[in-house]
């Protein structure tokens, strides 16, 4: 089953109907569709528990956060879905539930956490860290050494220079370069990319 019918759901189902592999039994959300791309939205009220086996779809790691603590009572256990036409290095670790999507590349001996999504084209290299629940968007990367905290997003097109570090809750903007280390809970713009505080 998949966890949230929006966005990164669309995405995903595409994936999965392409892959062949998985049979979608339904979608968890709150939103008023009860279908998406032919497949049925199930209210958290709803849902009689039947299937464990789910893909966290959602985009964003402050939705995932949200997502995770609301539908704890229903003890899925937590897939992941690697896309047979990333790359993903034998030597790269993944954690639990993450997302990896066509043409995202995961190379060297990058470490993963749990809940990570890899869009599309976005990548890390060798000794990378990223922490759990983060996303990066299409386009964006880590250069080899660079390391982010827990629930950071990297915006479509950003880029980390290599060894750079960044601390937990960063938004890095799309297209922005990250030239120095940043600290926790700041936004980055530009290139090279300046901060301001998270509210
Ligand atoms: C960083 C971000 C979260 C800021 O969102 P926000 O808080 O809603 O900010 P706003 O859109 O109100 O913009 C605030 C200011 O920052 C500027 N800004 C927004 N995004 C920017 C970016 N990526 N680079 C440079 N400046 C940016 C805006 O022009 C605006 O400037 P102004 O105050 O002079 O008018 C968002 O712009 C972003 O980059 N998100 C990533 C989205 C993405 O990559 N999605 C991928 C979908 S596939």
């Amino acid at each position: 089953m998949l966890v949230g019918a929006r966005g990164q759901a669309k995405d995903l189902i595409g994936c999965l109907e392409d892959d062949g592999r998985f049979r979608i039994v339904c979608l968890l959300d709150e939103i008023a569709e009860t279908r998406l791309l032919g497949h049925a939205v199930v209210r958290p009220e709803a849902y009689d528990g039947g299937c464990r086996d789910a893909l966290l779809a959602i985009g964003l790691p402050e939705a995932k956060v949200k997502v995770l603590a609301q539908y704890e009572r229903f003890a899925f256990r937590w897939q992941s879905f690697v896309d047979r036409r990333s790359f993903v290095s034998p030597h790269a670790e993944l954690g639990e539930g993450c997302i990896v999507a066509p043409f995202a590349t995961l190379s060297g001996d990058v470490r993963v956490g749990a809940h990570v999504y890899v869009a599309a084209y976005a990548g890390a290299g060798h000794d990378s860290v990223i922490g759990d629940l983060c996303s990066l968007l299409p386009y964006s990367g880590l250069g080899g050494g660079s390391r982010i905290g827990a629930r950071c997003t990297l915006g479509a097109g950003a880029h980390l220079l290599p060894g750079i570090t960044i601390g937990n809750d960063v938004m890095v903007a799309g297209s922005a370069t990250v030239t120095r280390d940043l600290p926790d809970r700041v936004t980055a713009f530009g290139t090279p990319a300046r901060t301001m505080a998270r509210v």
